[in-house]
C-alpha cells in the first residue's frame, strides 16, 4: 500500500475526472461580479417582480389540501405524476410528437444536461459546442472529462457549414468525431441569436451522417417578443437523434428549478434508471398544480411584456450611447444582448473600470471553450429595471470611450 501524506486527507481518493478539473472555474463564480452601486447587467436572472409568489402560495395550499397524504410523500401524488403529461402537452404545442414514456423529469436543465452526459459520455469523448455558449454546460462537459471544441455562431445561429467542414476534416485525418453536439437554438445564451430553420435541418442531416447526438437546450424558446417561431430541433427529428432539455427556471422561477428531457423511449428509460431516487416530488406536484387552468400561458404573456420592455430599452440605449465602432446582437426574445467592443478592447480587463463607472457585465471569455471572446461581453436585460438598464449602458459606453479614446455615439 502506498504511504499517503496525512495532510492530504482523502484528496488522493478523488476520481480522475475530479482531480483533472479541480482547478477550473466554478459555475456560479460570476455571481461575485456584483456591486450594489452598479447596474446589474451581468446576471441572467429573472427580474424579481416577475416571481409569481401569490400564485405559488395558492398552489401550495391547494396541493397540500387536495393530496394531504401524498403531496409530501416519496413519489408524490397525482400532481407530481401529472407533470409528464403537462410536458407532453407543452411539447405538442411546439410541434413535438412525444408521450409520457419519452419524458424524463429532472431538477432543472443544468441537471438534465448532466444526466445526458452521464448517459452518453466517457472521459475523452468529443463534444462540440457553439462558441460562445452557456458556461454552465461547458463546466458540465469538462467535469465529465469531455474534449470540448467550439464552432462559430453568427446572426443565424450555429454555423452549420463550419461544423460540416470540421466533421469532414476529422474524417479525413482519422480524428475522433463528436459524440454530442450541444446547441441552444432559440435566443442563445450568450448571443441572443436564433438558428435559421434550414440550418436546423442541415444539422440533423449531419447528425445522421456522422452519428452524433444533438443536445438541444431551449430554456428561452417561449420568451419570444416578435417574429414567428422556428420549429424546435426535436420537432424535425425523424431519426431520434435529438435529446431536448428544458426548464421552468425562466418561465416560473429558478427557485422551483424543475426541468425535463424529451428523447426516444429507450434513452428515456436509461435516464429514468440512472436518476432514480433523487426527485423532489413536492416541487413537481407544485409545478403541475400551478400550471393548471392556463396559468402558465398567462404568466408567460406577462413575462414577455416585461422582458420586451427591458430589451427595447437596452437596444435603444446602446444605439444612443455606444461609439459607432461597437456592434451588438438584436434578439427577438430571451435574456441577452451580445456586444462586440471596438478593436483593441479587452472586456475582461475593462470590467473593473466598468464597475467603478456603475455597470456590471460578463466578459465574453467566460463563454468559450478556448480563449476566444476577448472583445465581447454579454449584457443581460432580464434582471435590471428599465431605468437601471439606461444608466448601465450609459456607464458602459463612457467606459468604452475612455478605454479606446473615441468620441461621439451613433447619434452624435
Ligand atoms: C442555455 C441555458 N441552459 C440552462 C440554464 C439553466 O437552467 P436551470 O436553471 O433549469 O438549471 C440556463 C440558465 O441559467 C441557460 O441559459
Amino acid at each position: 500500500m502506498t504511504q499517503q501524506d496525512p495532510s492530504d486527507g482523502i484528496e488522493h481518493l478523488f476520481a480522475d475526472t475530479v482531480r483533472d478539473t479541480m482547478g477550473s472555474a466554478v459555475y456560479g463564480d460570476w455571481r461575485s461580479i456584483h456591486n450594489a452601486d452598479a447596474a446589474p447587467l451581468a446576471f441572467g436572472f429573472p427580474y424579481p417582480e416577475s416571481f409569481p409568489n401569490e400564485e405559488l402560495a395558492a398552489a401550495t395550499d391547494s396541493l397540500l389540501s387536495s393530496e394531504p397524504e401524498r403531496a409530501l410523500q416519496y413519489g408524490g401524488g397525482d400532481h407530481a405524476d401529472g407533470l409528464r403529461d403537462l410536458v407532453v402537452d407543452r411539447a405538442r404545442d411546439r410541434g413535438i410528437d412525444c408521450a409520457a414514456e419519452t419524458v424524463h423529469v429532472t431538477n432543472g436543465a443544468t441537471r438534465a444536461i448532466d444526466t445526458v452526459c452521464r448517459t452518453f459520455l466517457e472521459p475523452g469523448d468529443e463534444v462540440v459546442v457553439e462558441a460562445p455558449t452557456f458556461m454552465g454546460a461547458l463546466g458540465i462537459f469538462r467535469n465529465h472529462g469531455a474534449a470540448v471544441t467550439g464552432v462559430t455562431v453568427d446572426e443565424e445561429g450555429l454555423d452549420v457549414d463550419a461544423l460540416a467542414d470540421d466533421l469532414v476534416s476529422r474524417a479525413q485525418c482519422g480524428a475522433a468525431q463528436p459524440k454530442l453536439v450541444y446547441t441552444i437554438p432559440d435566443f442563445q445564451n450568450p448571443t441572443g441569436v436564433t438558428m435559421a430553420t434550414d440550418r436546423r435541418e442541415r444539422l440533423l442531416d449531419l447528425a445522421e451522417r456522422y452519428d452524433f447526438v444533438v443536445l438541444e437546450d431551449d430554456p428561452y424558446g417561449r420568451l419570444r417578443y416578435e417574429g414567428s417561431e422556428r420549429p424546435p430541433l426535436k420537432a424535425l427529428d425523424v431519426d431520434d437523434r435529438v435529446v431536448r432539455v428544458n426548464t421552468v427556471s425562466k418561465t416560473i422561477a429558478p427557485g422551483v428549478r424543475t426541468g425535463w428531457i424529451v428523447a426516444d423511449e429507450t434513452t428515456t428509460a436509461q435516464f429514468d434508471r440512472i436518476d432514480a431516487g433523487g426527485e423532489p416530488s413536492f416541487t413537481r406536484g407544485l409545478i403541475d398544480r400551478y400550471c393548471t387552468d392556463g396559468r402558465l400561458d398567462r404568466a408567460v404573456a406577462r413575462l414577455c411584456e416585461g422582458y420586451e420592455r427591458r430589451r427595447d430599452r437596452m437596444l435603444a440605449s446602446l444605439e444612443t450611447h455606444m461609439p459607432p465602432s461597437a456592434t451588438w446582437s438584436e434578439p427577438s426574445g430571451g435574456f441577452f444582448v451580445w456586444v462586440e467592443f471596438p478593436e483593441g478592447t479587452d472586456a475582461e480587463a475593462m470590467l473593473p473600470d466598468a464597475i467603478d463607472a456603475g455597470v456590471t457585465y460578463l466578459p465574453g471569455t467566460f463563454f468559450y471553450p478556448d480563449d476566444g471572446g476577448r472583445r465581447f461581453a454579454r449584457l443581460s436585460f432580464s434582471y435590471a429595471s428599465p431605468s437601471a438598464i439606461d444608466d448601465g449602458i450609459e456607464s458602459l459606453a463612457r467606459t468604452v470611450r475612455d478605454r479606446v479614446s473615441v468620441t461621439g455615439g451613433k447619434n452624435g
